[in-house]
């Protein structure tokens, strides 16, 4: 049994993200060290295991000490081909691969650049957490960034607070990955959601900016050229460059963050290398402001 004596925390940025030192996610933690983690995670906002070896059964295990293990989330059929893979088999697991075998992808989401998003942020109940292993990666690129969206919260002008509290925006996922989503038709068959523009996070009681480039496309009750105005001003605030960890991929790195308190996104990499990540997530509830 891990014992939470053997923990270090080692903060990775001024912005956000914490190495821990001295736990093997393969051996059963202790509820101190769980708790440990977690104090640790709400300081941090991202996690940092370096030089991990955990099977898919281990990280599974590892993710449920936060919550339910959140479950793949199904693309609409005339969306599917961009979001499934062969290899997708599990309901808790999603592949992140650009691989291809025979020609057909084994994973989702595995391609180029990902421009700044929340993970299921389009869904009544985004994911709360998010795990990341990295088991092949190529040989540059593929970071991941994250933002620290307290920060970007707290950065917004106080005017512009007032005229947004109470306000609701838009997300919505068209399974692009670099490509602002198209709310201008009929969006009954794409997922989407209404969520507050500024959220209160239920385990720290602050508040972030929740708005991302990527899904968030209108204001509720704003004339959509100002809408689309303000969200662009949100964009670029909450992607900030001191708001920023960027995460360098290693062998065996093993991620964890925080959807309700940060956005993410993935630099680009050479297309012909290869690149697998396994995700799992945990359940998310429903945010209010
Ligand atoms: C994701 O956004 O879930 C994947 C991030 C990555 O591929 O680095």
């Amino acid at each position: 049994m891990q014992d939470v004596l053997d923990i270090q925390v080692v903060p990775l940025s001024p912005a956000c993200g914490a190495e821990i030192r001295g736990v093997d996610l393969t051996k059963p933690l202790s509820r101190e060290t769980v708790e440990a983690i977690r104090d640790a995670w709400d300081k941090h906002l991202v996690l940092v295991f370096r030089g991990q070896n955990v099977t898919q059964e281990q990280q599974l295990t590892f993710a449920s000490y936060f919550g339910d293990l959140g479950s793949r989330k199904k693309a609409p059929e005339p969306l599917r081909a961009r979001a499934e893979g062969a290899q997708q088999d599990h309901e808790k697991v999603l592949l992140v691969s650009n691989i291809k075998e025979n020609g057909v992808p084994i994973g989702a989401f595995g391609e180029g650049e990902f421009w700044f998003h929340i993970d299921s942020g389009y869904s009544a109940t985004p994911y709360r957490y998010t795990f990341l292993y990295a088991l092949e990666l190529p040989s540059t690129g593929g970071n991941t960034m994250f933002s620290n969206m307290y920060k970007a919260y707290d950065a917004v002008p106080e005017a512009l607070k007032r005229k947004l509290t109470g306000k609701r925006a838009l997300h919505i996922h068209e399974y692009n990955r670099a490509r602002q989503a198209d709310a201008s038709g009929d969006i009954s068959n794409i997922p989407h959601y209404y969520h507050p523009v500024f959220v209160t996070h239920p385990g720290t009681g602050n508040k972030t900016l929740f708005v991302d480039r990527l899904m968030t496309t209108a204001l509720e009750g704003f004339d959509p050229a100002e809408g689309a105005a303000i969200l662009d001003q949100l964009y670029d605030i909450g992607e900030r460059r001191e708001f920023i960890y960027e995460h360098v991929w290693q062998h065996g790195d093993f991620l964890m963050w925080d959807n309700r308190c940060t956005i993410h996104a993935r630099t680009d990499f050479p297309k012909e290398q290869r690149r697998l990540l396994r995700r799992c997530t945990v359940e998310g509830d429903l945010l209010r402001e």
